[in-house]
C-alpha cells in the first residue's frame, strides 16, 4: 500500500513538476494563450480582470486571420438576431435595444466568416441540428454556392439515444484554437457570461483537438445503425444504445473502430480513470497576464463523450475530478458552472451521477480543501439543482459529524444571478408588451471551468452525466501558474461581486 502510494506520487511529480529552465539557445515553443470572457451588458458592479479577450474579438480574429482552414463545431448558429421573426426570443425588441444589448457583435463575426468564405478559406462546420426557429440556416447560407465550405449535422442521438454536439471549438490552420463556453450566437457575446481560452500559434495543441474534430466528422458519415449496439452498462446499471467499439459492450463483442486507435483496458467496463493519461510538455506565453515563456507545463486534453477518446488522452469527467482532486492540503479549488445536477438529464430511467461530488467530498475530508462552486440561477434553471447542491452542502455536517474526523475543509456554495435574468422573453407577444427588458436564453453565467492551486481545466459541458456519456465536449487544462492566477481572479470577481448569493443551508 504504502509502496503504491509513493509510486502514484512519483508518477504524480512526473506529470506536474515544471521542467527545469533550459539555455537560452533552444528555439521555445512559440504558444501564446488568453483566458476569453464574455460579459453581459449592465453588470457594472463586476471588477473587470485585467487582460482578459472578449470573444467576440476572438471569434472575429479566428475569422479574420485564417489563411487556409477553419475548423468550427456549434450546437446552434444564432448570430444575427431576428427582432422580426414572432416565433423568435428577441421578437419585437427595436433595433436601438438590440444595438444596447450588444447585437451588432454577432453580427461582425459572421460577416467576418463570410469573408474568409470569399476567401476561399476551407470551412468545416459540424453542428448539432440547432433550434427552432430557424435552425442551421446561417451556416447553410454560409455554405450555399460555395465549395469550399462544408455543413455538416451530426446526430448524436441516433449513436446514443440522446446526445448532441456542444463542444465549442474553432481551429484555425491548424495553430489558432478557442475552446470554451461560447456558442456561435450574438446572446454568447454579450449577453450571456462565457469562458474560454484562446490559444496562438499553438500548433501541438489545435492539431490534438482536430483529430476529435475529424472523429465527429467522421461519424457524421457513418450508418449509425450498422455501428451501434444495445448493451447492460454496468457501471451506470442501465440499457442504452451506444457505438459498437465502446468500453461499456463486453470486449468479445465489440467491433473494430472506424476511428484512431485508443488505449484498451482489458477485464474492466467502461472507461476508468487512467493513472497516466496523455500530457503534453508546452511553454506557454501569456501575454494577458505575466509572460512564463521560459519555462514548459504540463497541459492536456479530455473529450466527451469516451468513445471518442484516441490514443491515450484522458475522458473528459476524468479532467473534472483529477482537477478537483489536484488541490493541494488546505487549498482551495474554484468551479464555475451553469447546470448541476448529480443525475442524468435525458435519460430514462435517469441515471444517478455523483462522480463530481464524490470528488470534492474526498478533497473537504482528506485534504481539508476548501471548494467553492458557483452554479448559475436564470429563467432555464433545472429542478433538483438545489437539492443537489444542498447534498454537496451537506458534506460539511458530514465532515465535522465526529471529532476524530478533525474537519477542517469545506465546502462553499453560490447562486449566480445575472441582473434582469428573470425579465427574459421576447418584448411582444400576440401584439402586446410582454413586459420583458431582454431576449429569451439571456442573462445567465454559462462559464464551465474548474481550477485548483496547481491546476486549471477549461471546459465545455454542463455538469450533467449526458455531457460526459453521450454529448460532445472538450477541455484544455494545464498548470500553468499564470494560466491558473488569471482564472482564480476572474472566479474571485465573480465570486465577491453582489452577482453571487450564498445558498443556504437545509
Ligand atoms: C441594470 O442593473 C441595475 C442594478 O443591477 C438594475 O437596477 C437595472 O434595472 C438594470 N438595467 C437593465 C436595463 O437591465
Ligand atoms: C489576428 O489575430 C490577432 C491577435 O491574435 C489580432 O490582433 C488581429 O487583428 C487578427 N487579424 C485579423 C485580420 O483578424
Ligand atoms: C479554392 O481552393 C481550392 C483548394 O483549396 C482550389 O482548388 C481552388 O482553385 C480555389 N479556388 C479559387 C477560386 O481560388
Ligand atoms: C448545408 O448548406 C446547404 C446550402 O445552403 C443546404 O442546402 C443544406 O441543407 C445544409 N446542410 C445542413 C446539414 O445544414
Ligand atoms: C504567430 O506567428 C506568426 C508567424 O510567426 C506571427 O506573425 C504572429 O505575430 C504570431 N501571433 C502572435 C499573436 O504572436
Ligand atoms: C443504414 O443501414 C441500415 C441497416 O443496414 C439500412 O437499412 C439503411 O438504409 C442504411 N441507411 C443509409 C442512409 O444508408
Ligand atoms: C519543453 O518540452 C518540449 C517537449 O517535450 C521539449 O522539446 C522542449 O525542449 C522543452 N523546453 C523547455 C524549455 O524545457
Ligand atoms: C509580455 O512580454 C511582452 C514582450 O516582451 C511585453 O510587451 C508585455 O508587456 C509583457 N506582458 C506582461 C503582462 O508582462
Ligand atoms: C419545476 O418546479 C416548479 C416549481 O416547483 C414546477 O412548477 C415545475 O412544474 C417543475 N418542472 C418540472 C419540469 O418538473
Ligand atoms: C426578479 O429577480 C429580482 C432579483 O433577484 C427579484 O428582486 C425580483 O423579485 C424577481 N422578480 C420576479 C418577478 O420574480
Ligand atoms: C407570426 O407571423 C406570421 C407571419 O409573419 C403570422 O402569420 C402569424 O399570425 C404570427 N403569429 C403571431 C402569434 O403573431
Ligand atoms: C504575476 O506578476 C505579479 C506582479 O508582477 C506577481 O505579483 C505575481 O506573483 C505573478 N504571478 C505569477 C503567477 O507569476
Amino acid at each position: 500500500m504504502a509502496s503504491q502510494l509513493v509510486f502514484l506520487l512519483f508518477l504524480f511529480n512526473l506529470c506536474f513538476a515544471p521542467f527545469p529552465l533550459t539555455s537560452a539557445s533552444q528555439p521555445i515553443d512559440e504558444c501564446k494563450a488568453w483566458l476569453v470572457q464574455s460579459i453581459p451588458t449592465n453588470m457594472t458592479d463586476l471588477t473587470p480582470v485585467p487582460g482578459v479577450l472578449s470573444t467576440a474579438d476572438v471569434f472575429r480574429w479566428l475569422a479574420g486571420n485564417t489563411t487556409r482552414e477553419l475548423d468550427i463545431t456549434a450546437q446552434y448558429w444564432e448570430f444575427i438576431a431576428l427582432p422580426n421573426d414572432n416565433r423568435s426570443g428577441d421578437y419585437g425588441y427595436t433595433d436601438a435595444q438590440l444595438g444596447s444589448f450588444g447585437a451588432n457583435e454577432g453580427l461582425q463575426v459572421y460577416q467576418s466568416l463570410q469573408s474568409a468564405a470569399d476567401r476561399n478559406v476551407s470551412i468545416r462546420i459540424l453542428q448539432n441540428s440547432g433550434f427552432y426557429p430557424d435552425y442551421d440556416t446561417e451556416s447553410a447560407s454560409l455554405a450555399a454556392g460555395r465549395p469550399n465550405v462544408q455543413n455538416v449535422t451530426l446526430l448524436l442521438s441516433n449513436w446514443y439515444g440522446s446526445g448532441i454536439v456542444h463542444a465549442k471549438v474553432w481551429i484555425s490552420d491548424s495553430k489558432d484554437i478557442y475552446i470554451g463556453s461560447a456558442n456561435n450566437d450574438w446572446k454568447s457575446l454579450t449577453q450571456v457570461k462565457e469562458l474560454g481560452i484562446y490559444l496562438v500559434n499553438c500548433s501541438s495543441v489545435a492539431t490534438k483537438v482536430e483529430v476529435y474534430f475529424n472523429n465527429l466528422w467522421k461519424l457524421a458519415f457513418l450508418n449509425s445503425s450498422l455501428y451501434t449496439k444495445t448493451v447492460w452498462d454496468q457501471q451506470w446499471q442501465i440499457k442504452r444504445q451506444v457505438p459498437c467499439w465502446s468500453h461499456f459492450v463486453p470486449f468479445q463483442e465489440r467491433c473494430r473502430s472506424p476511428l484512431p486507435h485508443y488505449v484498451e483496458t482489458p477485464h474492466v467496463a467502461g472507461y476508468p480513470t487512467l493513472l497516466d493519461p496523455n500530457m503534453f510538455q508546452l511553454a506557454i506565453n501569456t501575454p494577458g497576464y505575466n509572460n512564463t515563456s521560459s519555462q514548459n507545463n504540463s497541459c492536456y486534453l479530455s473529450f466527451a463523450p469516451p468513445e471518442m477518446l484516441f490514443t491515450k488522452y484522458q475522458a473528459d469527467e476524468q479532467g473534472w475530478v483529477d482537477t478537483i482532486k489536484s488541490v493541494g492540503a488546505g487549498a482551495t479549488v474554484r468551479i464555475n458552472t451553469m447546470d448541476w445536477l448529480g443525475q442524468s438529464q435525458y435519460l430514462s430511467p435517469t441515471v444517478f451521477w455523483s462522480s463530481l461530488s464524490s470528488a470534492i467530498s474526498e478533497v473537504v475530508f482528506s485534504k481539508h480543501a476548501t471548494v467553492k462552486v458557483i452554479a448559475a440561477y436564470w429563467a432555464y434553471y433545472l429542478n433538483g439543482t438545489d437539492e443537489y447542491l444542498k447534498s454537496l452542502l451537506y458534506s460539511n455536517v458530514l465532515c465535522s459529524s465526529s471529532k476524530y474526523n478533525n474537519c477542517a475543509g469545506k465546502v462553499e456554495i453560490k447562486y449566480y444571478e445575472v441582473p434582469g435574468y428573470n425579465k427574459t422573453g421576447p418584448a411582444l407577444s400576440n401584439g402586446k408588451s410582454t413586459g420583458n427588458i431582454y431576449p429569451d436564453f439571456t442573462r445567465v453565467n454559462h462559464a464551465k471551468y474548474v481550477v485548483s492551486d496547481v491546476r486549471a481545466h477549461i471546459a465545455t459541458s454542463n455538469l450533467i452525466w449526458d455531457y460526459f456519456y453521450t454529448t460532445a465536449g472538450v477541455s484544455f487544462g494545464t498548470d500553468n501558474p499564470s494560466i491558473i492566477s488569471q482564472l482564480q481572479e476572474v472566479f474571485d470577481a465573480d465570486w465577491n461581486s453582489p452577482y453571487a448569493i450564498p445558498i443556504v443551508p437545509l
